[in-house]
């Protein structure tokens, strides 16, 4: 009966996809939707592809399947995911496995695989990038859940990957929801890598007064250079395209709404949790907001703006803004380096973020030629506390931080809003600062609450008698 050595249910694009991917990899895949005419459109237009063996029902779907099982759910994150689960786990064998290959938040996939572990089956939630082609062609996979299961998995994942420099962009995560975690933070970059682009844009635009057909020659040729990546070339893609029914820019007929399905703001909220400074993440996740805030928008259009200025020079400026794109970029991946070090250790998860690195430099969206050098940064030094301090990092961020500061000058001028490019040269700015104002909020708190605080040349926590005579007491 058994004649799959994978299953996939939930035959959507993603789900579809993927199970061509590995019916065109030699793979005999096993193939179920809720809805029947899913499973019959997939074998009626790409049956050819390879082996796959239609199942009209959860029984029929795992009988079809070789043991120990691999079944790939590929359903919307949250509750569907929940009652697939539920559907699927009772007809399942100890030593079998569900792979949950949706963008589910890790806090659930860690419910799941400890729910699932109790009855013996392995839950590996994997996080997938590069979309519907990405699926098809060779996606960037990040598995979480146990050894054992990425034993019986791992060969047949990284054989439909993405490949960079011959190596699969596939490898186990770590624990339970290590796989998903990294998904989210890599789906976070993402918002931040777009948002940066996105002012990069609009700078060329607004301060420079270059047109999007331009603006797609300047991205055209930083993709050439060190800013090389998936992003980069197909903003350049869109920006050149012309709207089939104006003959106007595409760019300029699309409303400026961004939407967002949620990961971006997960990254968010979990690095708050964690403690950890995502600002580059969140000035993105928020643009996006305010960009959405119709109402809001109109109320202030009236509010002014500075007198316009002489437009820069447009080569000296792109050059400039190149530079600052690079930076930001820099500070945007260190800090979302720093929330996968952070969520490794709270969790135990023992995340290589080089090998993080090495697994994103294909299939995923945000592939690109300098993650090579994250890879080097981590193999130099696992244990590096920010990638800022990277001998490479550092002196391409330190050649640049002119121009950066008289790109988020120039923004400030003109009434550009940059929060990408001006959050990501504070953060850089208070890290190498000798002294923070932090010094001065602990005075505040402790004025205010007797919050205490501690001292630069004794150890100990202290509190001023603020409303008394102002003496020092030990707290
Ligand atoms: C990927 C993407 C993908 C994500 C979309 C849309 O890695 O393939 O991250 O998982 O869902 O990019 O995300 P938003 O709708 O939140 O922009």
């Amino acid at each position: 009966m058994a004649q799959a050595r994978i299953g996939v249910t939930g035959l959507a694009v993603m789900g579809r996809n993927l199970a061509r991917n590995l019916a065109r990899h030699g793979h005999p895949v096993a193939v179920h939707n809720r809805t029947e005419a899913r499973t019959k459109a997939l074998i009626e237009e790409f049956g050819h592809e390879g082996t796959f063996v239609p199942a009209s029902t959860p029984e029929e779907f795992v009988a079809a399947l070789e043991r120990p099982r691999r079944l790939v759910i590929m359903v919307k994150a949250g509750a569907p995911t929940d009652a697939v689960i539920e559907e699927f786990a009772p007809l399942l064998a100890p030593g079998d496995m569900i792979v949950d290959g949706g963008n589910a938040h890790f806090a659930d996939t860690r419910r799941r695989e400890r729910a699932l572990r109790e009855r013996g089956i392995h839950f590996v939630g994997a996080g997938i990038s590069g979309g519907e082609e990405g699926a098809l062609h060779g996606p960037s996979i990040m598995p979480g859940g146990s050894a054992e299961s990425y034993r019986e998995l791992g060969p047949l994942l990284e054989d439909i990957a993405a490949e960079a420099d011959g190596e699969p962009c596939c490898a186990h995560v770590g624990p339970d929801g290590a796989g998903h975690f990294v998904k989210m933070v890599h789906n976070g970059i993402e918002y931040a890598d777009m948002q940066l682009i996105g002012e990069a844009y609009d700078l060329l635009r607004r301060a420079a007064g270059l047109g999007p057909a331009e603006i797609a020659e300047v991205f055209r040729a930083w993709n050439g250079g060190r800013l090389e990546s998936y992003l980069i070339e197909i903003t350049a893609e869109v920006l050149a395209h012309t709207d089939p029914a104006t003959g106007a820019p595409f760019v300029d007929v699309v409303l400026d709404r961004a939407e967002q399905k949620g990961t971006g703001r997960w990254t968010v909220q979990t690095a708050l949790d964690l403690g950890v400074p995502v600002n580059g993440i969140a000035e993105a996740v928020f643009a996006r907001s305010l960009s959405g805030h119709v109402p809001l928008r109109e109320a202030a259009r009236r509010l002014p703006g500075p007198t316009p200025g002489r437009p820069v020079d447009a080569d000296v400026f792109a050059d400039d803004v190149e530079q600052a794109l690079y930076a930001s970029k820099i500070v945007a991946y260190a800090q979302g380096f720093h929330q996968i070090q952070a969520g490794s250790d709270e969790y135990g998860w023992n995340i290589d973020l080089g090998r993080m690195a090495a697994i994103w430099r294909g299939g995923c969206i945000i592939r690109a030629r300098f993650l090579d050098r994250i890879r080097a940064a981590y193999q130099a030094d696992p244990r590096i506390p920010t990638l800022l301090a990277d001998e490479h990092f550092a002196d391409a961020v330190g050649a640049a931080q002119s121009a950066w500061r008289r790109v988020v000058a120039t923004a400030a001028e003109l009434g550009v809003p940059v929060p990408g490019f001006s959050s990501a040269l504070a953060y850089y700015d208070a890290l190498r600062a000798e002294r923070l104002p932090a010094a001065l909020i602990q005075g505040q708190r402790d004025f205010f609450g007797a919050h205490t605080y501690r001292r630069v040349d004794r150890a100990g926590s202290f509190h001023t008698l603020w409303s008394g005579d102002r003496s020092e007491v030990e707290a």
